[in-house]
């Protein structure tokens, strides 16, 4: 358990800013190299707690990983396979991407296992992907009746096609039922309530997988693919950065007086981009530049600039499934914004890694801003030219979104903020705190600060 205090940032953030690879493609790219015929190389790999997580449990189903330095990097190379049931259960950790995604992989390919995790994920709800893969023909049991987590996993050779009608707009539980849907007999097909991201979707048309995605008939969308069909392995995968990780930074610069930031070659797929669109409507000065696809996603260098005040707006429940993660950071920047910024439709924060709705809306009370939480929505007045107060130590419920958040805001306060736990930051950027401390920021683990002061 390590704390970790931001102060605030003397002269703006500057330089070029690199951010880590996108962990979503992070993980799909693992496992889709794993189920395909041929040996896929990646580059760029996020190499951070939850994808690690993905890698090792692939391991231990029997798929050989191994890694190399080359002039370009690090490379993954993942050589593709038949998964054997492990001997022992596989922990997760604390991500609910590998969770849902290997529950599909498991289900789906006749693989018989017990996954777990840390305390909060096995709080957090499996039945959105195991109802519709009990459809398919897998079992589960639950070890616990109170958790979701211990699981264990009953996979079928040949599962059933099914088209399933999502509750949720849920990338997780799309690419779940879709995975298992690889070996189903016909067309799998899933509809969802809005546009969730669409990495998985990509991937497999690279992998020789076709998948057909449009709107669904009476509103939201949809995605099928016909089971079947060998994936084969497109021999190399490049990996953007992470837009959910370059919030941080971007924020950061755009809240602190006269900062210019270049985040280079960040996914701009527009079922991710939603957070810079909104930013951009508050006034902030974001250029993309060096437009251009990597790795089947569009990617752009973004060149961050502090300007004027941002201003508090209005962001309809729409944009959620494109800024699901981005919710944290965009409500530090309403604090620091002129006017009040409502958020709507945001019940899905409630079961991310921490009850996201409830710990923004705390941590920015206790930090001097007046936050309300009105039914699914979150309120935010936003403080202008007024400095935020800060002073705190915020609990972080060990979720690495509201640790890096705080970290932000901690930046312009009055007084520094503290976060409790600076170790579930390498969940997602294990490079954070480095990369933000050589742009101009100033934060310090506990272990830093006690030296400094000579204890
Ligand atoms: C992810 C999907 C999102 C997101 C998570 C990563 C993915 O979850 O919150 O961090 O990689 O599919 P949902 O799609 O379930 O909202």
């Amino acid at each position: 358990m390590t704390s970790a205090t931001a102060r605030k940032t003397k002269q703006g953030l500057s330089g070029v800013f690199p951010v880590p690879g996108d962990k979503s493609i992070s993980h799909r790219s693992l496992i889709f190299a794993a189920l395909a015929e041929g040996v896929t190389e990646i580059y760029g790999l996020l190499e951070s707690d939850d994808v690690l997580h993905t890698a090792d449990a692939l391991q231990k189903m029997g798929i050989l990983i191994e890694k190399e330095e080359t002039s370009e990097g690090r490379v993954w190379r993942v050589t593709g396979g038949k998964l054997t049931s492990p001997k022992e259960p596989l922990y997760l950790g604390n991500s609910g991407t590998s969770a849902r995604l290997l529950a599909g992989v498991i289900a789906g390919q006749g693989v018989t296992a017990c996954i777990t995790g840390d305390e909060s994920l096995s709080r957090r709800p499996m039945a959105r992907v195991t109802e519709p893969l009990s459809k398919m023909g897998a079992k589960f049991r639950q070890e616990n009746e109170d958790t979701a987590l211990p699981l264990w996993i009953e996979g079928v050779e040949k599962p059933r096609a099914i088209t399933y009608n999502s509750p949720v707009a849920s990338a997780q539980v799309k690419s779940a039922i879709l995975l298992a849907g690889l070996n189903a007999e016909g067309e799998t097909c899933v509809r969802e309530p809005g546009s969730s991201r669409d990495h998985t979707e990509r991937m497999l048309e690279a992998f020789g997988i076709d998948v057909e995605t449009g709107a669904a008939y009476g509103g939201g969308s949809e995605a099928a693919l016909k089971g079947g069909k060998k994936l084969v392995s497109p021999g190399r995968i490049d990996v953007p950065a992470d837009p959910s990780s370059a919030a941080f930074p971007a924020v950061a610069a755009l809240i602190t007086k006269k900062s210019f930031v270049v985040l280079p070659a960040v996914s701009m797929n527009p079922t991710r981009a939603g957070l810079y669109k909104i930013l951009k409507k508050m006034g902030a000065d974001i250029e993309l530049k060096n437009e251009t696809m990597l790795g089947g996603e569009p990617v752009a260098d973004l060149h961050i600039r502090a300007g004027e005040v941002l201003k508090g707006c209005t962001v309809p429940a729409v944009y959620v499934p494109a800024m699901i993660d981005e919710y944290p950071i965009l409500a530090v920047a309403a604090s620091v914004a002129e006017g009040i910024t409502r958020m709507e439709g945001l019940a899905e924060l409630r079961v991310k890694e921490s009850n996201r709705l409830e710990k923004i809306a705390s941590g920015l009370k206790a930090c001097g801003v007046r936050t309300e939480i009105d039914g699914d929505d979150l309120i935010v007045y936003g403080r202008g030219n007024l400095s935020v107060m800060g002073g705190v130590t915020i609990e972080t419920g060990f979720d690495h979104r509201i640790a890096m958040s705080f970290l932000v805001l901690g930046g312009v306060t009055r007084e520094p903020i503290t976060i409790d736990r600076a170790d579930a930051i390498a969940t997602s950027f294990p490079t954070f705190i480095k990369e933000m401390n050589k742009r101009g920021c100033d934060i310090r683990l506990a272990s830093e600060q006690a030296h400094a002061f000579g204890r």
